[in-house]
């Protein structure tokens, strides 16, 4: 068994669910997305994770066409309002990472709200990753240290990331067949395993990151060391 405090998720895919499902429109995925979201939270939860942290909205996805940033925005405050019981019942904590200074004031008011209502949960966080950028937390970060004449080191530079108090990330999922990280956690995911599946975001199930998670087990994790003589 290896410690496994972090699954990280590209939830890839939702277009094409929507298409192959006959949907005129590619948002019909994102919504079914939503879905996933909660059941895949509530596995993570019940089986000891620590942190999920869920790629929701790239810094790359503002070239969207707008009716579906608009969508996406509206989603993600439905879904947060409608979760705030499952949050307080299986006391999830509810993070983000990413700039969150570009999105609707209602979104914004709506993810303080949710943070504030979950703070001192201490069993799974969940993270949704919004107008992230893995190149964009970086070059925020180095900003950061700077301004607290702080010098970067390998040990304190997550401190200064969006990320800072968490853990690297153990697994690395991406749904939907693509085979790249896409901007997603760069320097957290250094030493990652890496998942990828061509099951698109709204057909993956609890059952698929159970299978995952017993190969993650099956893995010798030796971080560039050698194996134990
Ligand atoms: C990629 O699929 C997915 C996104 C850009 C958004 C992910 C959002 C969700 C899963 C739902 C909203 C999340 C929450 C937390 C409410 P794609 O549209 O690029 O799919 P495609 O590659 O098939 O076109």
């Amino acid at each position: 068994m290896n410690e496994l405090r972090h699954i990280a998720i590209i939830m890839d895919g939702n277009g094409r669910w929507a298409k192959k499902q006959g949907f005129a429109k590619r948002v019909k995925g994102h919504e079914e997305g939503a879905k996933r979201v909660r059941e895949i939270t509530i596995f993570a939860s019940n089986y000891g994770v620590k942190y999920l942290t869920l790629y929701a909205f790239s810094t790359e996805n503002w070239k969207r066409p707008k009716y579906e940033i608009d969508f996406l925005m509206k989603l993600m405050d439905i879904y947060l309002k409608n979760e705030l019981k499952l949050f307080l019942e299986n006391e999830v904590r509810f993070e983000t990472i990413g700039d969150l200074s570009k999105l609707p004031s209602n979104l914004r008011d709506r993810i303080a709200y949710t943070k504030e209502q979950t703070a001192s949960f201490t069993g799974l966080t969940q993270v949704l990753a919004i107008n992230y950028g893995s190149r964009d937390e970086i070059i925020r970060a180095v900003r950061r240290a700077k301004e607290a004449g702080v010098e970067l080191t390998e040990e304190n530079m997550n401190d200064f990331l969006d990320t800072a108090g968490m853990p690297d990330v153990d697994m690395l999922i991406r749904t939907g067949g693509e085979q790249r990280l896409s901007n997603f956690l760069l320097w957290q995911s250094a030493y990652s395993e890496l998942f990828f599946t061509p099951t698109l975001w709204p057909d993956f199930t609890p059952k698929e990151l159970e299978g995952m998670i017993d190969k993650f087990n099956k893995i010798e994790r030796r971080f560039g060391g050698v194996k134990d003589e």
